[in-house]
């Protein structure tokens, strides 16, 4: 086990921050995790436990990092419906999807690609192109960092919302996730609901749905629009869609007619991404840090942008977002 000493963290976040930790380790176990924490000379500290670092940016230097390295795959049970399979945190994410594609167990084709690795997706609740990792959640254990105990969560638990869990609110900070066990369907339910996967299944040519096609459709749509950390830093949707009662709805959509939104229980989901285009941010350049130009909710690091820097970019956008549609964004990634 080592302990490193004002370690830079920018290979370990997709924004390519360049801050620095004043101590950092990784874990590959509970056990190790345990000894980690025993150290005396961190004894205090409460440690940040990083995972994959794609929803995060560092604004600041940290003190206390610990990169959740625990791997493993495993199928852990099945019945006449479902598979449960086991994944260690530090497992990628899009390998954990494309596992379970090749062995045709169905429920994660729609969140292929996502960066980051199995133990922060349900932290976020992560999702898109019509699923969320809560619709086949099944459990997770988990280490709190305090009481040095490990503790079984189930769906009922975690309090997932839109991008949203305990994880991020009431239990921030307090627990190391260490495996997530997913209940995948045997027999595929295609969720091809969301407009651009049909189209793009289109365009492949497919006759017969098949979650290798839906995967696949998630993929190119995916890679036509984000953009790839390894080449420009990013930490995919900056902020989230807001959602607005259906009194505020109506009064932005007789001002904008163009307004994109989609019903959400009894209220509407605002795109982000369109309002922020068109306050005309889209493709916008500040020295290193900018908004994408095919995605404008998603901010970017050009080259040795500081974290600060794109959180002063992000306070921009929200002040005109608020100014020309009333309405006030929320930051999806997580800021330290
Ligand atoms: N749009 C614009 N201009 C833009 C961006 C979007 O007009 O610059 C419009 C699009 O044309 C579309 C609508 O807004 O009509 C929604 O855009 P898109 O389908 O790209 O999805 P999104 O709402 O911007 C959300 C998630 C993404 C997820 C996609 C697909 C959030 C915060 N973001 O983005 O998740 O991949 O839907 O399901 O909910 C992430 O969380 O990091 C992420 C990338």
């Amino acid at each position: 086990m080592n302990i490193y000493k004002d370690f830079s963290l920018k290979p370990y976040n997709t924004f390519g921050i360049d801050a620095y930790a004043k101590y950092f380790a990784s874990f590959a176990s509970a056990d190790e995790l345990k000894e980690i924490l025993s150290e005396k000379e961190n004894a205090g500290i409460s440690p940040f436990i990083l995972g994959g670092g794609s929803n995060i940016l560092f604004t600041k230097n940290q003190e206390y990092v610990l990169k959740n390295e625990i791997k493993g795959i495993e199928k852990t049970d099945e019945d006449a419906e479902y598979i449960y399979v086991k994944a260690g945190a530090g497992e990628i994410w899009h390998q954990l999807v494309m596992y379970c594609i090749e062995n045709n167990w169905a429920g994660i084709e729609n969140l292929s690609l996502i960066p980051g690795n199995a133990g922060a997706a349900p932290m976020q609740n992560i999702g898109a192109y019509g699923a969320e990792i809560r619709d086949v959640f099944y459990s997770l254990e988990a280490f709190h960092l305090k009481e040095k105990t490990v503790t079984s969560l189930y769906h009922n638990d975690c309090a997932f919302g839109y991008r949203e869990s305990v994880f991020k609110n009431k239990y921030k900070g307090q627990f190391a996730i260490l495996s997530v066990t997913l209940r995948l369907n045997k027999k595929p339910h295609y969720n091809t609901s969301y407009g651009a996967i049909g189209k793009e299944l289109e365009a492949m040519g497919v006759r017969e749905l098949s979650i290798q096609a839906i995967s696949q459709a998630v993929i190119n749509i995916r890679s036509s629009k984000l953009p790839d950390p390894k080449k420009i830093g990013n930490a995919g949707s900056f902020f989230k869609n807001p959602e607005v009662a259906l009194d505020k709805y109506e009064q932005l959509k007789g001002k904008f007619p163009g307004l994109i939104a989609y019903p959400a229980d009894d209220k509407y989901k605002l795109a982000a991404g369109w309002m922020i285009e068109q306050c005309g941010w889209k493709g916008y350049r500040e020295g290193t840090v900018g908004v994408h130009a095919r995605q404008a909710l998603v901010l970017v690091n050009y080259g040795n942008a500081q974290g600060k820097e794109v959180y002063r970019l992000s306070e921009k956008i929200q002040r005109s977002v608020l100014d020309k549609f009333g309405v006030m964004l929320e930051r999806e990634v997580n800021v330290a």
